[in-house]
């Protein structure tokens, strides 16, 4: 029997650059956590439903189970791995993830990464969300356990540590209706 066909790809993955040999029908999330061991990115349903899979590819959120890891060469990936080292982390975890935890945002955890992924493809284009565009962005994302009320709160506690960073730094707090900054 013939052997599957394969290709020579180029994955940047939290910075750091693999080449891969690999079957042509692998898919993204099996190469991110099979052939490169970053296994914070999760598998829950394998058909696009789920989000637990999702990582950002060139900057853009995406469920890695939906994709052929030939179809991502040459693109950046981040995945959850990849957080704590991003400039706005400093010397600890990302503000989101600090807010995951602040917040009680999680419960079995099993969705945490993707969460943690979308609301960061949400911040990266929109630094300050309300609850409806938070809720939208993490749509695709399904959690069993939380409810949902406090991934919202910790991406609004992201939020307000960012903001508050960006006015330290010489940028301008943006207020609320209360104008209390946030
Ligand atoms: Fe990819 Fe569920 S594992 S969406
Ligand atoms: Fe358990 Fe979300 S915390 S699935």
């Amino acid at each position: 029997m013939a052997a599957n066909p394969t290709s020579e790809i180029t994955l940047t993955v939290n910075g750091a650059e693999h080449q891969l040999e690999i079957e042509d029908r692998r898919l993204l999330v099996h190469a991110i956590r099979e052939d490169l061991d970053l296994t914070g990115t999760h598998i829950g349903c394998d058909t696009g439903n789920c989000g637990a899979c999702t990582v950002l590819k060139d900057g853009e959120a995406i469920k890695s189970c939906l994709m052929f890891a030939s179809q991502a060469d040459g693109s950046e990936i981040l995945t959850v791995e990849g957080m704590e080292d991003l400039p706005e982390s400093g010397e600890d975890l990302h503000p989101i993830q600090a807010g995951f935890h602040e917040e009680h945002g999680l419960q079995c955890g099993f969705c945490t990464p993707g969460m943690i992924m979308a609301s960061k493809a949400l911040l990266d284009a929109n630094a300050n969300p309300d609850e409806t565009e938070i809720r939208t962005a993490i749509s695709g994302n399904l959690c069993r356990c939380t409810g949902y009320q406090n991934i919202v709160k910790a991406v609004e506690y992201a939020a307000d540590e960012m903001a508050q960073t960006a006015a330290a730094d010489g940028g301008t707090v943006v207020e609320t209706d209360g104008g209390e900054p946030r």
